[in-house]
């Protein structure tokens, strides 16, 4: 795809040392953004830096350490960027863990809904006011159309009660998705200028869902590459035909989210528990609301 050029543009990827992430993150840096690389192992985000460096030496490029599974990684990482930058243009909520069995983050958040939605609405929110510094800026978050199976139980949110690998990891990519859609209404409902949009990459063989090795190695033979999977991303991110508010997935192509997703009284009781879970609150637009 056509990427335009980024020269003078700011961006944070999380999860940009593998997988989706670092083709992601790679593509941005080549067309001249100064790029973030926003994940939990210095080692891995170091050896990111390094192959994008390799592959571009003249662009801006650096590891910040963050770990959405534990909530003040997520503030430091966020008051660090504050402290050093006027404004971010695109924000990729790329990170995800998925199908593990149950754990829980620092914080006592059931892991997947933890990590994928809570991490990532926690990060937004704190970056918010960089977000809107400057116009236009963009926040894509990377959902899944396995969203469809996942369930939003208010009452065991946590799922304490009843744990699934997949379902949990379903819930947590229709959370990042009604979050992906709230944060659209709320930005158009306070008139900021602000584009919020989804992607699912499609099935692409990456280090998600743990398999052992040789599966693993199969998959690889069988489904795309995290190349072609980071191609929804790079269009909801940079594409001048891609609108706020909407799910982008191979082609890529506009995707219709299943009805649970367009559930905005789900989605605004979702915003307001993970605000109360996280302590992190949308400050700027409830300031711009009408
Ligand atoms: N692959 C697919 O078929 C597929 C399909 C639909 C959606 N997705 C979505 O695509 C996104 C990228 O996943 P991927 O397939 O590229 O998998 P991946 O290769 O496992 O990459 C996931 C990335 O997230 C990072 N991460 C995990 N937990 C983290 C934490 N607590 N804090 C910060 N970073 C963390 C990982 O870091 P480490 O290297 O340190 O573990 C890694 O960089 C995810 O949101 C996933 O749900 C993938």
């Amino acid at each position: 795809m056509n990427i335009p050029d980024l020269t003078g543009r700011t961006a944070v990827v999380t999860g940009a040392n593998s997988g989706i992430g670092l083709p992601t993150a790679l593509e941005l840096a080549l067309r001249g953004a100064h790029v973030f690389v926003a994940c939990r192992s210095p080692e891995r985000g170091n050896a990111a830096v390094a192959q994008i460096r390799s592959r571009a030496s003249s662009t801006r490029v650096e590891y910040v350490p963050l770990d959405l599974a534990d909530l003040s990684s997520v503030r430091d990482l966020a008051k660090s960027l504050v402290d050093r930058l006027d404004r971010i243009d695109l924000l990729v909520n790329n990170a995800g863990v998925g199908m593990i069995s149950r754990q829980v983050t620092t914080d006592g958040f059931e892991k997947q809904f933890g990590t994928n939605h809570l991490g990532h609405f926690a990060l937004t929110g704190l970056l918010l006011p960089l977000l809107l510094a400057g116009p236009g800026a963009r926040v894509v978050t990377v959902s899944s159309d396995n969203h469809a199976e996942g369930e939003i139980d208010f009452d065991d949110l946590q799922a304490e009660r009843k744990y699934g690998r997949n379902s949990s990891y379903a819930r947590s990519k229709l959370a990042n998705l009604l979050f992906t859609l709230e944060l659209q209404r709320r930005a158009d409902g306070a008139g900021v200028d602000l584009l919020s949009l989804a992607c699912d990459p499609g099935t692409t063989a990456t280090n998600i869902g743990a398999l052992p090795r040789v599966m693993s190695l199969m998959m690889r033979l069988f489904l795309q590459s995290a190349d072609k999977g980071a191609i929804p991303s790079l269009f909801a991110a940079t594409s001048p035909e891609a609108r706020g508010g909407e799910f982008y997935g191979p082609g890529p192509k506009r995707m219709t989210p299943s009805p649970k997703a367009l559930d905005e009284a789900v989605a605004t009781r979702l915003w307001d528990v993970s605000e109360n879970l996280t302590g992190v609150r949308f400050a700027a637009l409830d300031h711009f609301a009408p």
